[in-house]
């Protein structure tokens, strides 16, 4: 039967590039510590966050009188919704961690030199796509305490030089934080940035195929090994670790709902965006309101904005031409921005 369905299809279609990635696809022989494996671990939470995501819909409602006892009718009265709902919210931040881990790895393998400088920059545009992700779904619940963080966040896109005020107004749907800054994210988080997302993706995923996985340095062991079943089993077993963690972590510390917003109750103390955003607002809190005379906002946002086109452009920066060759400034550089940015996300957390 099965023979007969695989005839009909090859008459049809020809299967070489499938046939290819099954039967003879080969990647280089190593250990593959689980750091290699983090590509796969993002891929897979982005594809619960697909699931989780159509899920909720069923259910979700986007205006402003409605999204708040939308998801709390989720989590009260719809079978397992309190679980699929913490599951999304999970499951969104460790996809960002894993990315984060993953960018990281890269790096020090120095996996982004010749000829893969552009899988660097559409993962960048991935990290940057994921975040966006998580601030605009952040706001969907509409309760107090996404509703004033939104605010805080928007705010400071409007010290953008020359079109900061034509950005917020773009991104709030008028002055303040609304019900139309509700449907415009809803938007955003529903249609648009799945479909640059899946867009990109399959960019960073093609040209990881076209040009094969990359060898770390100073690896010894020559060869490669089938793609199918050997690195495909390394990749499942991360993903059942994966999920082991988010099914823990979402049934023991089921994501919290907090309060309905009040639009006119003045935001509470201690309101601070979501950890992997902290980092950007800690700086913007360490700017003085005026510096010779140009605002301290703008300083720190010329400041976030310096930081990540250098991540972006690092494989045009780092020019050694062989995959062997030792850049240790790179590795130093890596080492103090990972130390600064943990400390900085725990500094700005809990002070
Ligand atoms: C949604 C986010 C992302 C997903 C799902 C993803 C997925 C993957 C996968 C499955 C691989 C192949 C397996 C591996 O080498 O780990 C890979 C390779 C790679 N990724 Fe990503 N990635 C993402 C974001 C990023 C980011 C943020 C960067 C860096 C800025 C990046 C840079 C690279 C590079 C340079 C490779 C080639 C590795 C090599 O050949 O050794 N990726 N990615």
């Amino acid at each position: 039967m099965l023979k007969k369905i695989n005839a009909w299809v090859e008459e049809r279609l020809d299967l070489s590039t499938l046939r290819h990635l099954t039967l003879e696809k080969t990647v280089p022989k190593h250990r593959y510590t689980p750091l290699h494996l983090f590509g796969g671990v993002a891929l897979f939470f982005f594809t619960v966050q697909i699931v989780t995501g159509i899920l909720l819909l069923l259910y979700y409602k986007p205006t402003a009188g409605e999204a708040f006892k939308s998801v709390e009718f989720i989590v009260t009265q719809v079978p397992y919704g309190w679980l699929i709902r913490s599951i999304h919210s999970w499951s969104a931040n460790l996809m960002i961690l894993a990315i984060f881990i993953h960018m990281f790895a890269k790096y020090f393998l120095k996996a982004y030199r010749k000829p893969r400088e552009l899988t660097w920059v559409s993962g960048f545009i991935l990290l940057v796509l994921a975040m966006g992700f998580g601030f605009t779904g952040y706001l969907l619940p509409w309760n107090e305490l996404a509703f004033f963080a939104t605010g805080v966040g928007t705010e400071s896109v409007a010290a953008t030089p020359v079109i900061g005020h034509w950005l917020l107004l773009i991104l709030r749907g008028g002055e303040n934080v609304t019900g139309a800054t509700l449907s415009r994210f809803f938007a955003i988080h529903v249609t648009v940035l799945p479909l640059v997302i899946i867009g990109i993706l399959s960019i960073h995923l093609l040209l990881i195929q076209a040009q094969g996985m990359s060898k770390p340095i100073g690896i010894k062991e020559k060869g490669e090994i089938p793609f199918v079943p050997n690195f495909m089993l390394r990749d499942l077993m991360m993903w059942l670790g994966a999920l082991i963690v988010l099914v823990g972590l979402a049934t023991f510390f089921p994501w919290e709902l907090g309060h309905a917003v009040d639009t006119f109750a003045s935001a509470p103390a201690g309101i601070k965006p979501e950890w992997y955003f902290l980092s950007m607002y800690q700086t913007l809190k360490w700017m003085p309101p005026f510096f010779i005379g140009i605002s301290g906002e703008l300083i720190g946002i010329t400041l976030i904005s310096i930081a990540g086109a250098l991540v972006l452009l690092v494989p045009f920066l780092d020019r050694k031409a062989s995959r062997e060759e030792k850049s240790p400034w790179f590795t130093i550089i890596g080492v103090l921005a990972i130390i600064f940015l943990i400390a900085i996300t725990i500094y700005a957390r809990f002070s």
